[in-house]
């Protein structure tokens, strides 16, 4: 990794997520505020060109790996053209092409985007049960989703498919068991995330389940599980119970942050860089685009945000949601069409 995506804590930063687009196909509560986003004048979203040529200098400079997010990224027009050209970036290091989908309009579209070049690709989905689907999402599409999943685990292209699930006290928490049920004879990394605190999607300790909690649980009804490997810059930590073809786990970003060895960074729809999840300040390589610099100014930019990168989030009380996005406009996934 080259000087300029090395933060002051000496982490190695190759691993980009891209925010393609701020719509999305749902309205899931804990994703936006209620009262709804105002999405950007389309000038000020970067184009294909202007994407590919900041994701060329991120690999160029070390990235190894990219991930498109949303918004809802397959509503992005174009989307699997982008696909193939980050593809060509494989002969400058580019090795994984991933995306976080919610999985409703992925299923046309699936096919050409592996045939692109997309090795790894998260779904997510909070509930079994369509009728509460419609509930956290505020739209239908709960069939639709099984769909993309199963289409997904059967395309031997893809690498990993993970399967995410924001869960919540008395919403969504009596599902877990369900959720590992279907790693028996699936393929699927089943990933339960605990519920986290941005602007209007009225986080609550009391609506958030922490891993111990859930992990006890699932213990019960599963001693025989054991702990999975995971990899230093894995956001979950994995299990396996013998037997069953596929595996569970938990994203505890809440009660036992992984910032110690966070590798990523973020790029907005609009073209902001964004070197943490929680942190407000964003730092414009759209604008430096536009007014015609060089490929080594944009570098000393982003070097410039790496290294005011902080140690590790303010921890869930402190997380500043007044000036920091709602996940929508950050990277999460699901709202306004
Ligand atoms: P992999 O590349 O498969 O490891 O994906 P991922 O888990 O990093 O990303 P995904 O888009 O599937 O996001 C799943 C969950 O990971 C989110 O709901 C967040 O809880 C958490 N997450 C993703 N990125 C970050 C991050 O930068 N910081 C923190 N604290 N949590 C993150
Ligand atoms: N807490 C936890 N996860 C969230 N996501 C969106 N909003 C939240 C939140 N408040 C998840 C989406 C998607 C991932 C990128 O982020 O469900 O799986
Ligand atoms: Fe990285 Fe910030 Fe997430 Fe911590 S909170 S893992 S530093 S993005």
């Amino acid at each position: 990794v080259s000087p300029f995506l090395i933060d002051t804590h000496s982490r190695q930063h190759n691993y980009l997520r891209i925010s393609l687009t701020e719509r999305c196909n749902l309205r899931c509560f804990y994703c936006m505020p209620s009262e709804g986003i105002e999405l950007s004048p389309p000038d000020h979203l970067l184009s294909d060109d202007e994407i590919i040529r900041l994701a060329t200098l991120f690999v160029r400079n070390g990235v190894t790996k990219i991930r498109l997010t949303g918004g809802e990224p397959t509503v992005r027009k174009g989307i699997v053209e982008i696909v193939g050209r980050l593809n060509a970036l494989r002969q400058y290091g580019l090795q994984s092409i991933g995306m976080t989908t919610n999985g409703i309009a992925l299923h046309r579209k699936l096919p050409a985007l592996v045939e692109n070049g997309l090795t790894h690709l998260n779904i997510s989905l909070d509930t079994l049960d369509p009728f509460k689907f419609e509930i956290m999402t505020r739209r239908m599409g709960h069939n639709a989703v099984l769909r993309s999943l199963h289409t997904a685990l059967q395309s031997p292209e893809l690498q990993s498919v993970k399967l995410n699930v924001v869960v919540m006290r008395g919403l969504n928490d009596h599902e877990v068991p369900d959720f590992v049920e279907m790693t028996r004879e699936s393929r699927v990394s089943v990933r339960f995330i605990e519920f986290m605190p941005f602007t209007g999607n009225k986080w609550d300790k009391a609506k958030m389940v922490p891993t111990t909690e859930l992990l006890a649980r699932i213990q019960m009804r599963y001693p025989e599980l054991r702990k999975g490997s995971d990899e230093l810059n894995d956001t979950a930590r994995s299990y396996i119970i013998p037997g069953h073809l596929g595996s569970f786990g938990f994203i505890s970003s809440m009660s036992d942050h992984f910032c110690g060895s966070c590798n990523r960074l973020r790029l907005t729809a609009d073209g902001q860089i964004k070197v943490c999840l929680f942190d407000a300040k964003e730092i414009s390589l759209r604008d430096q685009m536009r007014s015609g610099v060089s490929d080594d100014s944009l570098l000393s930019t982003i070097g410039r945000a790496v290294r005011g990168k902080k140690e590790k989030h303010a921890g869930m009380e402190d997380i500043d949601v007044v000036t920091n996005r709602p996940m929508i406009l950050i990277g999460g996934l699901h709202r306004p069409g």
